[in-house]
């Protein structure tokens, strides 16, 4: 049974995420608007705009570090009146967000990127029409993007079916000491994450795996992206089995999305991104509690990076070519649901033994990798909220790579930590081989006893990847986060979306 898609769905997803018109400015503290954002350093002077500033606020800034009332670190600001409050003709600013900006020889991208969105995660709370951000010379040229990204993710959060906005977007935003170049890029790179961070948020009553299809196919065509759609009977003609079986249970079927991206030259061989879209996961008969089911709505994240990943590609106009394939399934309870015990024969012939219908997320991997070695990929890499156990082996804030390529696995790492997205390699000695041997097919989709819970479905997803290079992704606990943080809000993160950029534009 499937319902008509909900008016939200047939609309485009992009043109919903925030939008604050944003420009390039000069002389900022001669422009009037609500808000004028500038950085304080812990340690040392103030900004050239920052200092003229304070000459027109007699002093007041100064004043404040000097009494150690200024913030200093990041996560620390204050919220004083501006010039335009006194000013005979209410020119300037009307307030000035003073932000801690920490130690120079602390910052990094990473902090680019969060002091940008702890600042106005502070002002969004309030409608403010017109905002200034003063932070350029604050920071290092290299890393404008990421502040600017920052801007924009600020203004994404989990509360979309709030009455009343708890986030209010400005109707403009003028950066000053950026040029229009590290402005656009930024835009492009907070508005994916953005998008990745949406498709998690909404629930599973809208993002289901056809409509998590049509959202993709508008996306696509609105960036000049191809699209590819398999319907369950396409599926069928596929022998994609493993994901047919996770999906029957469902009253929403599964689909296969397959994104290609030509910017490289003609014949080159892609990357292929992969992503688990299991849009809901209840366990299946191995059905989770409450308490483990709460946000599974987040299942789906790895196919949301790839999809947030490859519009990014196409709005930067990276010269590679890359595929993106999303394997999209609902894991539900009914009379057609798959068991404990059943045998499914997967695209690639290997056989599955399922021992756990909660262990979904490798078994639509299965044949979602299957599909991506058709495209002979130069190297592979999949997202997947796949294991607790990775979130018990290296906590909520830490995604997990596991890899047969050393090379690749560095490269990965190297954009992560660029970028500062926690990564962490764990190991795939083939000692843990045996661990997903079944007694009565090829592989089956657990390990033994609770151990080593992420690298055994890593071993499960590495009988499928034939001798690509590859590199899987855990992202199950940072990809969702409970509560927040001052630079952001709780619920989908868009984990990775940055760290996968940086490595194909560097590949
Ligand atoms: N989607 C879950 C993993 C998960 C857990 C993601 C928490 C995000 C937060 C996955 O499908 C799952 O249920 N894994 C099981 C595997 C087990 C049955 C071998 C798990 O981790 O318990
Ligand atoms: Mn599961
Ligand atoms: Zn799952």
């Amino acid at each position: 049974m499937t319902e008509t898609p909900s008016q939200s769905q047939r609309k485009s997803i992009l043109s919903q995420l925030p939008h604050p018109q944003f420009s390039a400015i000069d002389n900022p503290i001669q422009q009037s608007c609500d808000v004028i954002i500038v950085g304080v350093p812990s340690e040392g002077p103030l900004s050239a705009t920052a200092t003229a500033l304070d000459q027109t606020l007699g002093g007041a800034i100064g004043g404040l570090r000097d009494q150690n009332l200024a913030p200093e670190d990041t996560n620390d600001s204050m919220l004083i009146p501006g010039p335009a409050v006194s000013n005979a003709d209410g020119s300037g600013a009307k307030l000035v967000l003073l932000i801690g900006m920490g130690k120079n020889e602390d910052h990094t991208r990473q902090s680019a990127f969060r002091v940008a969105s702890t600042a106005l995660r502070e002002l969004n709370s309030k409608e403010r029409s017109s905002v200034i951000v003063a932070l350029g010379e604050d920071i290092d040229a290299a890393h404008h993007d990421a502040l600017v990204a920052g801007v924009l993710y600020a203004h994404e959060g989990q509360g979309l079916y709030r009455s009343k906005p708890t986030i209010h977007v400005p109707n403009s935003i003028a950066f000053s000491g950026i040029a229009q170049a590290a402005i656009d890029r930024g835009q492009v790179i907070g508005d994916s994450t953005n998008l990745a961070k949406r498709l998690i948020n909404e629930p599973a009553a809208e993002i289901y795996p056809e409509s998590f299809a049509q959202v993709t196919e508008t996306m696509c065509s609105e960036v000049g992206l191809s699209c590819e759609v398999w319907d369950e009977e396409r599926l069928a003609h596929e022998n994609c089995n493993a994901i047919l079986a996770v999906g029957a249970g469902s009253d929403r079927p599964p689909r296969l999305v397959i994104i290609r991206y030509d910017g490289g030259q003609p014949g080159e061989q892609p990357i292929a991104l992969v992503g688990k879209g299991v849009t809901f996961d209840s366990g299946g008969l191995s059905l989770k509690p409450s308490d483990g089911m709460i946000d599974m709505k987040c299942d789906m994240g790895g196919a949301a990076t790839v999809v947030a990943t490859m519009h990014a590609l196409a709005k930067l106009g990276v010269k590679k070519n890359v595929i993106g394939l999303c394997g999209l399934a609902e894991n539900m309870v009914s009379g057609s649901s798959y068991k404990l015990g059943d045998v499914i024969k997967t695209r690639s012939g290997k056989t599955i033994e399922i021992l756990n219908t909660d262990a979904e997320g490798r078994v639509v991997l299965a044949d979602t990798l299957n599909v991506a070695i058709e495209h002979q990929p130069v190297k592979m890499l999949d997202l997947a909220t796949l294991t607790g156990a990775c979130m018990v082996a290296l906590g909520i804030e830490v995604a997990g790579a596991m890899t047969n390529d050393q090379l690749i696995c560095d490269e990965v790492l190297e954009a992560a930590k660029s970028e500062g997205e926690p990564l962490w390699q764990l190991p795939m000695f083939s000692l843990y081989n045996d661990k997903v041997k079944s007694k009565v097919a090829d592989i089956k989709n657990i390990g033994e006893g609770r151990w080593g819970g992420a690298i055994t479905a890593a071993k499960f997803l590495e009988n499928f990847v034939g001798e690509t290079p590859w590199v899987h992704l855990d992202i199950a606990g940072p990809a969702f986060a409970d509560s927040p943080k001052p630079y952001r809000d709780a619920g989908g993160t868009g984990t990775m979306v940055r760290t996968l950029i940086r490595w194909i534009e560097a590949s």
